[in-house]
């Protein structure tokens, strides 16, 4: 198999092999080794070498958990694989230790900037991985980098770096002769193109881009003016798998307690009691129902990432969670099981049986297809097409599952829709409840329509996700009046009229208005107050009282403090009327409190803090909301700082700045995992993101990087470097207490706030409550304009902080161009239960709302 597949590859074009070993395939037991047929990776390696290709390994991101052990382990590898002798030049990505003769490679975005080079001079510059986007988790907003990006970092490398070789895009290599000239022209500026003069010839050069005149005369090409190339994909059905003739069925029997061998007190987590042996564990228990209850109700916490669960046997509801494994909590009515009497089956029967093999087949009764139905595994033989060409098994109608082909390749499939949680309702006479857990669904090959649905249902609290940057992605929010009329800020008085218009230049709604003045982040016995003070606890004792704390400075900014003295592009999303809040044409709420930067550096101040609540408008869900905190840091350094260092100020910076980050994780957070990940800002070069390992996530917790020189030159600091970094206080506030929603940090229930005390990091919320939710869909034709901001902006108008989340849950388009939106608006109060006739006058009024301002029409 292996010499034809490696043969195709190289003809396509491959001419690096990434290698990712997967242990458990060599080591299936410990101390029990199977290297035959397919495993045997030697002979795997032997084939690439003789058919003239690469091996690149990676064990940079594993080495920490080998801790003092880990360089002697990468060593140890390197001799490994260098000892085989095959032949073949071997890589490491990321492995900036890369032992001789290993050549050590960069992985990234930006490889022209954020890599030192190989680590000897006769090593090539390699780069691996050139990022065209990250990966994502389940429910994520995909993230494309744009080809001119790519462009002009892959020239860079090329040219800065002396680059040989990258992968994802395209590979160049220049060997010149004496007397051969080749011209890169550079234009650096994010903002302006350029006309430069070269050789007596003009060129115009477009921001952030770069030109090639091969023969130093004509431009060949200019990254900006990439045109980017789409190929798909086409396949010719040969055999069908419709027809339910095709299908014989084998159901998984649903184990009951009684029958389990393995038993705990406790939920066990998943990954460590299937260890090795399957994607599949059974939680059973069981339950005496109370004779006087007629409905019951099943709650479930997961980690993830499938659930069926079963109550005496039958499906009662599915769903799916993002990462790491296991139960977490079970509730019936109010009971918690979470401690109970727990019986496990680790595996499926199907699995046990193998009966993916032509042996363990027979060894079940195997049925006609009948009705699609859950934990199935189906069955069918087909005689392999003839000829040479690649074949290709669509398995997309499958959902999640597994799929085993002739009893050796396993396939595991994962379907893309996020559900965090789920509430399920059964009838009474409850003996036994039993959860299968990840992949609920088995086939051996793909039949149109098995389909894995999963409940529309969300527990009380989902956990949240980021408040990030309007210079990444896009992300969401929500609010709550509070009233105010003359306003103290940052020395300014303001009042409403000032910041409310009726002009089609301000776009503030009263409800923004009413969140002015809060200022959360000033109270010392708020999660907000406590965690700044945290945070300038740090920086005073590390820094000798050296930074300057700014946390009163008035959010109404100047287009140009929030955007232009930042460098943030003319043309950039944040600007439009839809994500930021402006007061007139020239003022907004400022969006972020790198607002401040330029004013503060051109004041003279070389080491500071601003803290700020800043505004965007975005759409809405429960972890989301328009008015939110931010900690902006900066500091500057002259020459003489790094001059003795032996290293130039802008890696001098991003040492810095990394170890100061770094040091304030660990303040907040403990020992914790950390990573830094290349990224993008228009005011720093090069940007890094911080993301800690918390509750078995990485989470992006900051953005940072070296301040582009431009600020500083106009900020009269030509000749320093400097850092900065922003930081989204509700994000780590929210892991570190424990807060479950965005919207208690609004809540004056003195059953939240009374729950924290100044100077206390550790306390952990306690949720006073979890009312129900209500929903409630609203179908309409949409126009041109419409956008989801302009809709949650209503929302919010009419329904303040007891809007949760608004939804996009249909989306279709009829056959004149008509497209139609169905939303789902959650109602929830964080405080009371709410009543039925309330949220049918807030739906109401919100229907009225959008049909006259938004020109829709209902359906
Ligand atoms: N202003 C950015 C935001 O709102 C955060 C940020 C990133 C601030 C990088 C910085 C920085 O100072 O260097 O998301």
């Amino acid at each position: 198999m292996w010499p034809s597949l490696i043969a195709k590859a190289k003809e396509g074009g491959l001419d690096v092999i990434q290698t990712y070993v997967f242990w458990n395939l060599h080591e299936p037991q410990p101390g029990q080794y199977d290297f035959t047929g397919r495993n045997d990776i030697v002979s795997f390696i032997k084939q690439v070498q003789q058919q003239g290709l690469y091996i690149e390994n990676e064990y940079q991101n594993i080495e920490g958990a080998f801790h003092d052990d880990g360089s002697r382990y990468v060593n140890w590898t390197a001799q490994m694989a260098v000892d085989q002798n095959t032949g073949e030049p071997w890589m490491m990505c990321k492995q900036e230790d890369a032992p001789d003769p290993v050549i050590n490679t960069c992985n990234g975005m930006r490889c022209d900037e954020t890599w030192n080079g190989p680590n000897s001079p006769n090593k090539p510059s390699i780069w691996t991985e050139n990022w065209t986007s990250f990966l994502q988790g389940y429910g994520e907003d995909t993230y494309m980098r744009s080809a001119e990006d790519l462009a002009f970092h892959t020239t860079m490398f090329i040219v800065k770096m002396n680059g040989s070789f990258v992968n994802y895009y395209m590979a160049y290599v220049y060997t010149g002769n004496s007397g051969e000239c080749v011209a890169f022209l550079l234009n650096n500026s994010s903002r302006e193109s350029v006309q430069v003069v070269f050789h007596n010839t003009s060129y115009t050069l477009p921001s952030k881009s770069i030109s090639i005149l091969p023969d130093c005369k004509n431009v060949v090409f200019n990254t900006a003016m990439v045109s980017t190339q789409v190929s798909t994909r086409s396949m010719q059905p040969i055999i069908r798998f419709d027809s339910p003739q095709q299908w014989a069925t084998f159901s998984e029997a649903v184990p009951q307690f009684d029958q389990t061998s393995l038993r705990s007190d406790t939920l066990l987590e998943q990954t460590n009691t299937t260890k090795d042996t399957s994607d599949y564990l059974w939680y059973t228990m069981r339950m005496e129902p109370n004779s006087s209850k007629t409905q019951y109700t099943l709650k479930v916490d997961s980690f993830g990432h499938a659930l069926r669960a079963y109550v005496n046997g039958a499906l009662v509801g599915a769903f799916m969670e993002r990462r790491s494994a296991g139960l977490r909590q079970v509730l019936i009515q109010e009971l918690n099981f979470t401690s109970s009497p727990w019986g496990y089956q680790v595996g499926l029967l199907g699995e046990k049986l193998s009966i993916y093999t032509d042996e363990g087949s027979s060894n079940v009764s195997w049925r006609q297809y009948q009705n699609p139905s859950t934990l199935i595994w189906y069955k069918t033989t087909f005689n392999a097409p003839e000829g040479t060409e690649s074949i290709a098994l669509n398995l997309g109608s499958m959902g999640k599952g597994e799929a085993w082909i002739n009893g050796q390749i396993k396939i595991v499939l994962k379907s893309n829709t996020p559900k965090k949680s789920c509430g399920c309702q059964f009838n009474p006479t409850i003996t036994m409840v039993a959860a299968a857990l990840t992949f609920a669904h088995h086939i051996l090959l793909s039949k149109p329509s098995f389909f894995l649905h999963s409940t529309k249902t969300r527990n009380a609290f989902t956990t949240f996700v980021s408040v990030s940057s309007p210079f990444l992605r896009r992300r969401h929010k929500s609010t709550q009046p509070v009233a105010a009329s003359l306003l103290q800020l940052g020395g300014v008085q303001i009042s409403k009229q000032d910041v409310v218009k009726d002009e089609p230049t301000n776009n503030v709604p009263d409800l923004i208005f009413s969140k002015l003045g809060l200022q959360l982040h000033r109270r010392d016995n708020h999660p907000l107050g406590i965690l700044k003070n945290a945070i300038y606890e740090y920086f005073d004792a590390n820094y000798n009282n050296q930074f300057q704390k700014f946390d009163d400075l008035c959010p109404i900014v100047t287009t140009k403090e929030n955007f232009d003295d930042v460098l943030v592009p003319a043309d950039h999303v944040s600007r439009s009327y839809n994500d930021t809040y402006y007061i007139d044409a020239e003022t907004v709420l400022r969006c972020h409190t790198s607002a401040h930067q330029a004013n503060l550096l051109r004041e003279g101040y070389t080491n500071f803090l601003v803290t700020g609540d800043v505004y965007r408008r975005d759409s809405i869900d429960s972890t989301h909301y328009p008015v939110f905190h931010q900690m902006e840091g900066v500091r500057v350094f002259s020459p003489s700082d790094w001059n003795n260092s032996g290293m130039d100020g802008t890696l001098y910076a991003a040492n810095d700045l990394k170890a100061c980050l770094e040091g304030l994780a660990r303040h907040l957070f403990g020992a914790v995992e950390m990573r830094w990940v290349d990224s993008y800002f228009p005011f720093t070069n090069p940007s890094f993101e911080l993301e800690i390992y918390f509750q078995e996530k990485w989470l992006e917790v900051l953005g940072c990087g070296v301040m582009e020189q431009e600020i500083l030159k106009r900020s009269g600091k030509t000749g320093n470097v400097a850092w900065a970094f922003g930081l989204g206080l509700e994000r780590l506030a929210m892991v570190l207490f424990d807060i479950p929603d965005i919207r208690l940090f609004w809540s004056t229930d003195k059953r939240f706030t009374s729950q924290f005390t100044k100077g206390e990091l550790g306390i952990k919320f306690k949720p006073f409550s979890k009312y129900p939710p209500c929903y409630k869909d609203m179908s309409f034709w949409i126009t041109d304009s419409f956008t989801e901001n302009n809709l949650c902006e209503i929302v919010r108008g009419v329904a303040g902080d007891l809007a949760e989340e608004v939804q996009l849950i249909d989306n279709f388009t009829n056959k004149k161009g008509m497209t139609s939106h169905c939303y789902r608006i959650t109602y929830r109060s964080m405080e009371r239960s709410l009543t039925d006739e309330e949220i049918n006058e807030l739906q109401w009024n919100v229907r009225d709302k959008v049909q006259r301002q938004m020109n829709v029409e209902l359906r």
